[in-house]
């Protein structure tokens, strides 16, 4: 069995971002086992606190990527980049150096995000490559998934509306699902 992980990189209520995480649950193929992980409780990364410790929330996060088959980040955009909590999870997630090859590297990695603006993360999603890149991940460029305008392709209950998303979604779970497999 396939297993990838999943990450939403905001915590709000009401986030388009973890709709769209919830849209690509519903839509993956039944044979895709996908844990979801969440960046909550992840401090501000602190040298210090490293010192101390690993913290409990990063050492969850970090494993659930390095057992997994692949990694599907949901990113929002912040200022034409990804959101500092989201980087801020995965920088922890690299620590200590010599650990992170064994979490990251060739580690299928694929992106797609939710904005209510018109450029739908493709800044955010352009911004990760040089952290993926540095990281040694194996990132998946078969679809590219930009969900402009949110407020209009989810409904009130937050499900995926857009016909064109909705379409588009379940091969990129597919395809993004069997690129990780064969990896
Ligand atoms: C934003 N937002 C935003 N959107 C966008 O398309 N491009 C951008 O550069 C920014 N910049 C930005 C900065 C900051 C600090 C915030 C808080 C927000 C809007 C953002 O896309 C919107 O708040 C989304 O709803 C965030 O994702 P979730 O929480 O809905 O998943």
């Amino acid at each position: 069995m396939t297993t990838l992980v999943a990450v939403a990189g905001s915590l709000r209520q009401g986030s388009f971002n973890q709709m769209l995480l919830k849209a690509a649950l519903e839509v993956a193929p039944k044979d895709v086992k996908i844990d979801v992980a969440s960046i909550k409780g992840i401090p501000v990364y602190d040298g210090d606190i490293e010192s101390a410790g690993i913290p409990e929330a990063v050492k969850t996060l970090k494993e659930k990527i390095a057992a997994a088959d692949g990694l599907l980040l949901v990113t929002p955009e912040y200022n034409h980049s990804m959101p500092g909590s989201l980087k801020n999870a995965i920088d922890w997630c690299s620590r200590p150096p010599a650990d992170a090859p064994r979490v990251f590297r060739g580690k299928p990695v694929a992106l797609m995000g939710a904005t209510p603006g018109p450029g739908g993360t493709r800044l955010s999603q352009a911004a990760w490559l040089p952290v993926l890149r540095c990281l040694n991940m194996t990132l998946w460029t078969g679809r590219l998934l930009f969900i402009a305008n949110a407020t209009k392709a989810f409904d009130a209950q937050g499900r995926l509306v857009d016909e064109t998303a909705k379409e588009f979604l379940p091969k990129f779970m597919q395809e993004f699902a069997e690129f990780a497999r064969k990896k």
